[in-house]
């Protein structure tokens, strides 16, 4: 039986219950979250505790204002504190970071925060924008007051783990971050807060996102072009499904190139809205030689 996690809503109680592990050089793991807390976010917690072992697991639940724009789901985004706690016991997680958006932001909006770049611009920044500032600064935020040796995302928000791989990069943060693999659902749906607003009929009709990555999956080794179109083909069975993107990218969310080497690694990424939800899903890709080329059609791929 797990003990309790014991729930800081405050940066100092924050730092109370992480002095002894700081000062005893134990690891940090943090797992970064906005509540609604479900399976997928179970399996970031039992990552970071491989990966830290005896040291503390501090789970982050925060619905963050910056990230959500005019009109995005800010105010009905699932707040439930309670349920919440109950699945951070059964994980054996030792604290959760609970604060108020005061705390969190206690001027207000920040005058200072981070810029996501060009990545940040394209996929979910196209029609999300700024939501990748606001992510990336409740994150460094986030880094900045638990201090964690290592951070657990989960690919399932492939862009936002690669943004967040950018920053450490770029600015130097000593943080191990972590994908953890997306979970799914019998039926190949990936787990999603977003998914408790889906009706039956709408359920089932976003099983259609993983059948596309699939169908693309099932071809990769004739191509990108090939893949794509299997995609393509797949989604236009399906019903329900009004979709924003579906693209190929190499690994890092960068163009394909004209000439892929057979065996290089991809990205298959999907966004599209079922009903009012938008739903976001992803898979890898290791491509084979591309057998045919359609003169005439650019390259199928990057954002
Ligand atoms: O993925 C999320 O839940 C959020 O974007 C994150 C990383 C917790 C930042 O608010």
């Amino acid at each position: 039986m797990s003990a309790t996690p014991a729930v800081a809503s405050t940066r100092a109680e924050l730092a109370a219950l992480l002095a002894d592990a700081r000062a005893a050089g134990r690891p940090i793991g943090l797992v970064p979250t906005m509540g609604a807390l479900h399976d997928g976010h179970a399996s970031l917690m039992r990552t970071a505790r491989e990966r830290v072992a005896d040291g503390p697991v501090v789970v982050s639940i925060f619905v963050n204002p910056l990230q959500f724009g005019a009109g995005e789901d800010l105010d009905r985004y699932p707040r439930m504190l309670d349920d919440d706690l109950k699945l951070c016991e059964r994980e054996g997680v030792d604290i959760v970071f609970a604060p108020s958006v005061e705390e969190v932001y206690p001027g207000g909006d920040p005058q200072v925060s981070l810029k996501a770049g060009p990545l940040g611009k394209v996929l979910e920044g196209k029609t999300r924008p700024g939501h990748f500032r606001g992510v990336l600064t409740v994150v460094a935020k986030l880094f900045g007051l638990v201090r964690p040796d290592v951070a657990v995302f989960g690919q399932k928000d492939y862009q936002q783990l690669a943004l967040i791989r950018r920053m450490v990069l770029d600015l130097n943060m000593a943080v191990d971050v972590v994908g953890a693999e997306t979970v799914r659902e019998y039926d190949g749906l990936a787990l999603s807060s977003r998914n408790r607003y889906l009706d039956d009929e709408q359920r089932q009709q976003a099983t259609a996102l993983n059948r596309t990555l699939r169908a693309a999956q099932d071809v990769e080794r004739y191509g990108a072009d090939v893949a794509l179109d299997a995609a393509r083909a797949e989604l236009r069975a399906a019903d329900g499904v009004d979709l924003d993107y579906l693209v190929i990218t190499d690994p890092d969310l960068g163009v394909l190139p004209d000439v892929v080497p057979p065996g290089s690694g991809a990205r298959i990424l999907i966004a599209a809205r079922v009903g009012t939800t938008r739903l976001i899903d992803n898979m890898p890709l290791v491509l084979g030689e591309q057998v045919a080329s359609r003169e005439g059609e650019s390259s199928c791929c990057g954002p």
